[in-house]
């Protein structure tokens, strides 16, 4: 009887919560992920054989680049901030406007951005069957190398990007003690502020878009989800961004505007809640999201 209340005691605590703990495992084909990892740090996916996934994604340090915006081959600077990688199989799209639907259609894209790693798939099929990789994937695909396989193992090994067992998930979990009074103080500031209307669920974020700038003109130049659907109401649309492991992912926001996490929130609060916010309160809100760090990927920690 009493082991069964405390069942059911731990089962309502989570799910009573809005915030939802990255599992510990997630199932994926070893063989796929190896060679993920690998196409992943390997600059032969650029045209002149310089930048890999990995130099704008740096999994071990936040999953991004730490720049405001990412350089490319030849020098050549985005106009976007790098989003991290990890965690991102929980994202119910991929990049900031959401124009790629999951991992594979994603990786597409920097291969053939000629600001990123501006490379054709032709020629990088090529590179591949004329190296050692053409046995790998003979082992692993019946149809050998081809775009669609070297994507596919690619966004494999990026399934297994999560990161579990934040101190905040192991007090989701029900360890009390996992997580200081401050961010225990600063999670409640973040649900009754509503900042949880936005970033909620497994990611805490990545799954919806909304208008950047709700109560006061963000000024921001790039308009979102409107660049791929045209439609006036999606002007200023974003994806949510996760907030997972955020401490590690500065600068912030699609332009990278800033660098510290206390100005985002106190931003946040001021132009997606109209609400000015005390110092303290900022304070207790970023401690909370510091307690969102998880652990290095798995598929990282062993070669
Ligand atoms: C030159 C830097 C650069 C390189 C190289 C690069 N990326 Fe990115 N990545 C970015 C930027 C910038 C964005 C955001 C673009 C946007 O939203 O328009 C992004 C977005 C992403 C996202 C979406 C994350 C999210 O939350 O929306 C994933 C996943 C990703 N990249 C994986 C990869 C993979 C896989 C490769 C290699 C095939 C790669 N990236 C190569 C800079 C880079
Ligand atoms: C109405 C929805 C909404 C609300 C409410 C909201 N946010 Fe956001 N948040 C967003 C969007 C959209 C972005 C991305 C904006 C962009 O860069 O275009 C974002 C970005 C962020 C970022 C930057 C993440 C990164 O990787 O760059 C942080 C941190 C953040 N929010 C924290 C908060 C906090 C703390 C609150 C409450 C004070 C809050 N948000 C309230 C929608 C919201």
């Amino acid at each position: 009887m009493k082991l069964f209340l405390v069942v059911l005691f731990s089962f309502s605590f989570l799910t009573a919560e809005p915030i939802t703990p990255i599992p510990l495992t997630i199932k994926a084909d070893i063989q796929k992920v190896k060679l993920g990892k690998k196409l992943f740090h390997d600059p032969i996916l650029s045209a002149d054989n310089t930048i890999s996934c990995a130099s704008c994604h740096d999994i071990k340090n936040g999953g991004d680049d730490g720049l405001k915006f990412a350089f490319g081959i030849n020098g050549a600077e985005g106009d976007i901030n790098s989003p991290t990688v990890l965690n991102s199989v929980y994202n119910f799209r991929q990049f900031w406007n959401g124009r790629a639907k999951d991992l594979a259609h994603q990786a597409e894209g920097p291969v053939e951005n000629p600001i990123e790693m501006g490379e054709s798939f032709k020629p990088i099929v090529q590179k591949l069957k004329s190296s050692n990789y053409n046995a790998e994937f003979n082992k692993i695909y019946s149809d050998g190398v081809n775009k669609k396989n070297i994507v596919d193992a690619i966004a494999e090994f990026e399934k297994t990007l999560i990161t579990p067992n934040s101190p905040f998930d192991k007090y989701l979990r029900g360890d009390t003690t996992a997580i200081t009074q401050d961010q225990k103080d600063g999670y409640k500031l973040f649900k009754d502020n509503g900042c949880i209307a936005c970033h909620h669920g497994i990611n805490i974020g990545g799954n919806h878009y909304n208008k950047f700038g709700v109560m006061k003109d963000a000024k921001s130049k790039r308009l979102g989800r409107f660049e791929v659907t045209q439609n006036e109401s999606d002007k200023f649309f974003f994806k949510v961004p996760s907030l997972r492991n955020v401490e590690m992912t500065a600068p912030y926001l699609h332009d990278g505007r800033y660098d510290k996490l206390e100005d985002v929130v106190k931003f946040m609060a001021r132009y997606q809640l109209g609400r000015i916010i005390t110092q303290e309160e900022i304070d207790k809100i970023v401690s909370f999201l510091n307690s969102l760090n998880g652990e290095i990927p798995e598929s990282m920690r062993k070669q």
